[in-house]
């Protein structure tokens, strides 16, 4: 990963770019780092042995193919206001992907990016609390599957997952991504709680009039999605005509 050409095309000079060859997760020590590093210090990674995902899942991080990256952030947030870092960041991701890639992004209510109906980019918000359990930072851990990985994917998610380009042939995507990332993250995290972001991430949404399966921890039903509401809630319609607003912390969806 070549950090000084991120460096060299950031707007925003206010990113501390810090690299480590491989991690567990940038997540997990982007945590480690917190209380030392001021925010906006961004860890990228070339390689994670264990790259999370939302409950409980794994990011599946391959060496040299794919971006790992994740921004420290301290604001002071209520919870709700925390819950806008992940669409704000999925519309950072989007536009970058599609500047880069000349591809079209579309989101995947609430944190995952879709080109060509697979999955090629996930977002994973961490809070970090005090002993009062107030919000005082967040990770952010942002992984895109830029290239095809050398060994394919696993088999669990070979069907969802993608990426973006065959190989990199010397164009440094992964750094023109990062650094597109975190130029559109500049112009709307300042601004996060106007929720500038919303409409775009609404035109962007690749589920909005399909038909999903909804799966909580103990059942799964099926819906017609209608659309994504300003508390970005997911506005649904039951199989039985009643309307139902999901919160993305109590669902999953799979894709009929
Ligand atoms: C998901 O798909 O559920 C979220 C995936 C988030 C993956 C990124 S990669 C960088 C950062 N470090 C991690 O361990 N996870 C996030």
């Amino acid at each position: 990963m070549n950090i000084e050409l991120i460096k060299n095309n950031l707007i925003d000079k206010k990113y501390n770019l810090i690299y480590k060859e491989s991690v567990t997760s940038t997540n997990t020590v982007l945590r480690e780092l917190a209380n030392g590093e001021s925010e906006f210090t961004v860890l990228i990674s070339d390689h994670q042995t264990n790259g999370m995902g939302r409950k409980g899942n794994t990011f599946f991080s391959p060496e040299k193919t794919g971006i790992y990256m994740s921004i420290l952030l301290k604001p002071q947030l209520s919870l709700q206001d925390f819950l806008l870092i992940t669409p704000l960041s999925a519309v950072c991701t989007a536009r970058a992907i599609e500047k880069i890639s000349q591809k079209e992004a579309k989101i995947k209510w609430v944190n995952d990016i879709y080109v060509d109906n697979k999955k090629v980019c996930g977002i994973l918000a961490q809070s970090i609390t005090d002993t009062e359990n107030n919000i005082t930072g967040c990770i952010l851990g942002i992984g895109i599957n830029v290239c095809a990985p050398s060994g394919g994917f696993p088999e669990d998610i070979k069907n969802k997952a993608g990426y973006l380009f065959n190989k990199d042939e010397n164009k440094n995507l992964r750094e023109m991504i990062i650094a597109e990332v975190l130029n559109n993250f500049s112009s709307l995290y300042k601004d996060l709680t106007k929720k500038l972001f919303y409409d775009e991430y609404v035109s962007r949404s690749l589920i909005t009039n399909k038909t999903v399966n909804v799966i909580y921890p103990d059942r799964e039903i099926k819906c017609l999605v209608l659309g994504i509401d300003k508390d970005f809630l997911l506005d649904v319609k039951l199989e039985n005509g009643d309307n139902l607003k999901l919160d993305s912390g109590e669902v999953s969806l799979i894709l009929e």
